[in-house]
């Protein structure tokens, strides 16, 4: 399996290409077939929860255990929240969105500078998994390693816009606190101590990444996904979405429900490996993207996981008989190599080592 990750199996399509060369109607390889296309059903009056993050850490008791009350079952219920007031400027927020849609508006020689391959996945890229014949997504990314230091590496981010570089470190700083904080949330809400998640993810040694979306405009949206169905890998991942296009849907009791963002709020949603840590207590949901005709869309996700080589497994504490461990032990290299190879698809990964126990 190894050695099919070392290139591409077919020449790399730019969709953000074809969306510009004006096409009418979309070629077969990004057409779903009809049980996955968006089927844009009546909206059900129901959002993801909203937290207001302003007295996680307050030294009044009541509000503080309050807003942990609604983290978790938020974690539980959902797998997902919108977090407002959570300590990170607009400004930032706003100028590192701008910086990256900049970027993805430069000539596509520019771009291929970054292109990526299947080993690292870092670059400029517009697929996932290596299966020939693969049907796609409607969308090129743009991925880079944050964290461990060891890996990161500046020279591999994008020069232009020349400010691209240095928001990239400010934005990552800011959200790599805030994740640190959601961990502590999430430790205390699951009854473990403060620092268990943290340190069960490597302490000081764990891995972020950041994946920049970019979705194209889209002829005939109704027939094709901008990200398929998935959960994410890692541990926790906080989405910076478009500010005016729409298009994240999380799947709640067997419906997509299309998320409205709230004005300057981060995505939060739990990964796999929080899932299997909280021996399922907490919830890895599955979500896609959809796109439309009208406008491209933008957002950043930033993946705050363990340090890929340490065994993950759940949590003494949330053992028991009665409630047995669901997953067996695995690192998070393996673990990701699954959708690195196959693509997205859906929650096939955590269920299957669920079953294969
Ligand atoms: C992801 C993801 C959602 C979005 O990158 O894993 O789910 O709205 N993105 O782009
Ligand atoms: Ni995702």
């Amino acid at each position: 399996m190894m050695n099919c990750l070392q290139s591409w199996p077919e020449p790399v399509v730019r969709v953000q290409s074809l969306s510009e060369s004006g096409i009418r109607a979309i070629p077969e390889r990004y057409i779903k077939p009809p049980s996955d296309r968006p089927g844009f059903e009546k909206q059900e009056h129901v959002d993801i929860p909203v937290v207001d993050l302003k007295n996680l850490f307050s030294h009044d008791h009541t509000l503080h255990e309050e807003t942990l009350k609604l983290i978790s079952s938020a974690c539980k219920e959902w797998g997902f929240f919108q977090a407002v007031n959570h300590g990170i400027s607009q400004e930032l927020m706003k100028r590192t969105r701008e910086v990256w849609r900049e970027f993805f508006n430069l000539p596509l020689e520019v771009k291929q500078e970054y292109a990526n391959a299947p080993t690292t996945y870092e670059g400029y890229g517009s697929r996932l998994g290596v299966q020939k014949g693969a049907i796609l997504d409607w969308s090129d990314y743009f991925f880079l390693h944050y964290l461990p230091v060891y890996l990161r590496n500046p020279s591999k981010w994008p020069s232009l816009p020349s400010s691209c570089r240095d928001l990239i470190s400010e934005y990552g700083a800011e959200v790599e606190k805030l994740c640190g904080r959601l961990l502590k949330a999430m430790s205390i809400s699951l009854g473990l101590k403060e620092d268990y998640l943290q340190n069960a993810f490597g302490g000081e040694d764990i891995g972020a990444c950041l994946r920049v979306n970019f979705y194209p405009k889209c002829p005939q949206p109704d027939l094709t996904l901008g990200l398929s169905s998935h959960s994410d890998p890692g541990g926790l991942t906080l989405l910076l979405p478009d500010h005016d296009v729409a298009g994240l849907q999380v799947r709640k009791n067997g419906k997509w429900i299309t998320v409205k963002p709230v004005p300057n709020a981060f995505i939060v949603n739990v990964g796999d490996q929080i899932q299997v840590m909280s021996n399922a207590i907490y919830k890895s949901v599955e979500h896609r993207v959809i796109v439309n005709s009208a406008k491209d869309r933008v957002s950043l996700a930033f993946f705050y996981n363990p340090k890929s080589d340490l065994l993950i497994e759940p949590a003494k504490e949330l053992v028991s008989e009665d409630r047995p461990a669901l997953y067996s032990p695995m690192t998070f290299d393996e673990y990701r190599l699954y959708i690195r190879t196959y693509g997205p698809c859906g929650k096939t990964q955590v269920e299957f080592s669920e079953s294969n126990r």
